[in-house]
């Protein structure tokens, strides 16, 4: 062989070597970083009065909350899924112990939250270990959650205040709380559970999409008729707008009805909520949406990355119903990106989080481009997800 081509097997090698070496480290300081997030929640003291909901950077402040709010239950369940994904026994005790300060919600009829409370922890708690006391307090909760059913409307009533104005408001969110009745059926045997359940998601299907398959934050029914009689927003931009985690919330929890009813018409509402938000014009290239659609701010507008980690953890699960890649590619995409410098917090705060950049509250001015819990939570989920694909 010719010594010029010799060189350039060698010149060939030596990039090869150089590449695969520099892909490693990559990945290597990749995931040094993240071990080094998911110490940052193991050091936060455990005190039932201060459940990390979110937290501002400049100057460093985390929010902290008890567990009546909407948010306790994240930050136990980001605890059970880092124990999942590292194996840490560490991790298990801290989750174990911030999970039990939820149990005080069980018989906290005045809020719909209570799957985000105490599924998030308590029902994390039981995919970790086979424990009884977790499958009472899920059942209990469960029951609660149930007085706020209502047959005339076929709807769990979602908040208790503007009651002047909303005589019975749901949310879209409101689909996630519908994971705690369907596992309370599995645990129990009683179907009630999982028949409001069903009801509710069916109602939902009716009355909060538009015909592009965008959705209604906020559907107001008369009690009385059971119909709807207005539809807004309390977190979007306008009532017509599309808020983006609004969005994300129903794409998750359309295909997480689908998991437990095998009814066609979720799926089919998942793909086709997935399909509005995946091809918006104004999801940018990352796949880390605006906060809200609609904002007319953008490409100025602050971005939500805890919609983006609802929506690639719901995709993950979207894509094992139906083998279409569309959503695999999709979601792999949205996760390396919050997984990377851009997205994930420096070693340098100290705050119990992982993601930055989300935003809690636009219309209040509240939680503006910060970590949140959720965003955390979802986004373990989904690595999770995807490492069981
Ligand atoms: N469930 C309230 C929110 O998504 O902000």
């Amino acid at each position: 062989m010719h010594s010029k081509h010799y060189f350039k097997v060698f010149i060939l090698v030596v990039g090869l070597l150089v590449s695969c070496n520099t892909k490693e480290q990559k990945k290597s300081n990749q995931s040094i970083k993240l071990e080094h997030r998911y110490e940052k929640l193991l050091s936060y003291k455990v005190d039932s009065l201060s459940f990390p909901r979110s937290m501002s950077l400049n100057p460093e402040n985390v929010h902290k909350v008890p567990s009546k709010d909407w948010t306790s239950g994240f930050f136990p369940g980001s605890l059970w899924q880092i124990y999942k994904l590292t194996g840490d026994e560490r991790y298990k005790e801290r989750a174990a112990a911030w999970t039990a300060l939820v149990e005080n919600q069980k018989y906290n009829d005045k809020t719909h939250d209570m799957g985000f409370k105490v599924y998030c922890s308590f029902g994390e708690g039981l995919k970790v270990e086979d424990n009884q006391f977790y499958k009472d307090v899920i059942v209990e909760s469960a029951k609660t959650l149930c007085t706020r059913f209502n047959s005339n409307v076929g709807s769990i009533r979602s908040w208790d205040f503007n009651s002047d104005i909303w005589e019975f408001p749901v949310i879209v969110d409101n689909m996630l709380n519908l994971e705690l009745l369907f596992e309370a059926t599995k645990i129990s045997g009683d179907s009630t559970f999982h028949k409001i359940a069903e009801t509710h998601a069916n109602t939902t299907l009716k009355n909060h999409f538009r015909a592009d398959n965008s959705i209604y934050h906020v559907v107001v029914y008369d009690t009385i008729s059971g119909a709807p009689k207005m539809k807004v927003t309390h977190q979007g931009f306008n009532d017509e707008s599309t808020w983006a985690r609004g969005q994300g919330w129903g794409i998750y929890g359309y295909t997480m009805a689908y998991r437990y009813t095998k009814n066609p018409a979720f799926l089919k509402q998942a793909e086709a909520t997935a399909k509005f938000y995946m091809e918006h014009e104004n999801l940018p290239e990352d796949g880390i949406p605006y906060w809200d659609f609609n904002d007319p701010a953008i490409p100025n507008a602050p971005r939500d990355a805890s919609a983006a980690a609802v929506v690639t953890s719901a995709l993950y699960e979207l894509y094992g119903f139906t083998q279409n890649k569309v959503y695999l590619y999709f979601a792999n995409k949205v996760l390396n990106n919050l997984n990377s410098s851009k997205y994930l917090l420096d070693d340098t705060v100290n705050g119990p989080f992982i993601l930055n950049h989300s935003t809690g509250n636009w219309p209040k001015n509240d939680e503006i481009d910060e970590p949140i819990s959720y965003a955390d939570y979802y986004f373990l989920e989904a690595l999770l997800r995807k490492k069981a694909l």
